[in-house]
């Protein structure tokens, strides 16, 4: 019936899938036909106006617009429609124990310093000086050594050092560890802040016309690898955060979650009160 069809409203979508039934590529064939099954469903629950269609290719068109090598405003978009945590979701599920994964962010960068354990990450000495320690074990318990640690933060007035260049040095907040025998790791940071992710565009504009917040509660990123097992991407969140309930980007897993606790201990290093952040991140087998 519909292979050699004509077009219906009744039968669109079976139509244009027929039509790419010679695509060579299965994944692809498979993958078009359910995104256009599931758009020609929305279509006719919708209905949209001639006028919202063109609205909608309009919000796209701006959308890849603002796209450059470092703005990449279809993530964010997918990110505040939770579809990032939803791709992440499906491709990281874990065994039981294991670390919980999250959002990557476009703040990463590949080439920070490798740094000896303990060391200071904030380079210009503002904001609430932490300490940041833990472990980094496997599902059984016991310590990994070697594993590569990647830590990026934003500052204590919630932006990145990529966000301020000129105004923080290159490379605050962020540095690689590598753990020792005993798997441990720890370092010093300042408390972060929370942040808006970037909504001078069409997401930040679709944000608003929603009723909804751009920020996000603060956290730490981080990159866990050891040979033999899963590679971690994942956050360590501060839950007294105004945001904690509310991330822009549905980032934030229970499990994720640790106390920024006052602490004052002479043999610390500290001068004075600091902030304790203890965080054992555990690894699945790969
Ligand atoms: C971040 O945590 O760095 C981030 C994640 C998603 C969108 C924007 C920023
Ligand atoms: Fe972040």
């Amino acid at each position: 019936m519909t292979e050699q069809g004509f077009f219906t409203e009744a039968d669109s979508a079976e139509v244009v899938i027929s039509r790419n039934a010679a695509a060579k590529d299965a994944r692809l064939a498979e993958v078009m036909a359910v995104l256009i099954r599931h758009l020609h469903a929305a279509v006719k629950e919708i209905e949209p106006t001639e006028e919202e269609w063109l609205k909608a290719i309009l919000f796209l068109t701006e959308t890849g617009h603002m796209c450059t090598d470092w703005r990449q405003e279809f993530i964010l978009l997918s990110d505040i429609l939770g579809v990032s945590m939803l791709v992440d979701a499906i491709n990281n599920r874990k065994p039981k124990g294991a670390s919980e994964s999250t959002v990557l962010g476009p703040f990463h960068v590949a080439d920070a310093p490798e740094l000896p354990m303990g060391a200071n990450i904030c380079l210009d000495q503002k904001g609430q000086p932490m300490r940041v320690h833990g472990r980094i074990l496997d599902t059984e318990g016991n310590p990994i050594p070697g594993a590569k640690i990647d830590v990026w933060q934003a500052n204590d007035e919630g932006f990145y050092d990529v966000q301020q260049k000129g105004i923080q040095p290159d490379f605050n907040l962020r540095g690689v560890f590598r753990t020792g025998a005993d798997g441990s790791y720890h370092f010093r940071g300042v408390k972060p802040k929370f942040y808006p992710i970037p909504d001078d565009g069409p997401v930040g504009k679709l944000l608003r016309q929603l009723g909804r917040h751009p920020y996000r509660p603060a956290h730490l990123h981080y990159i866990i690898e050891a040979p033999g097992f899963d590679r971690l991407v994942t956050h360590i969140f501060d839950p007294d955060d105004p945001y904690i309930r509310s991330d822009a980007v549905f980032g934030v897993k229970e499990s994720l979650m640790a106390q920024f606790k006052p602490m004052t201990d002479p043999t610390s290093g500290f001068e004075g009160e600091f902030l304790d952040l203890e965080f054992d991140f555990v690894l699945s087998r790969s």
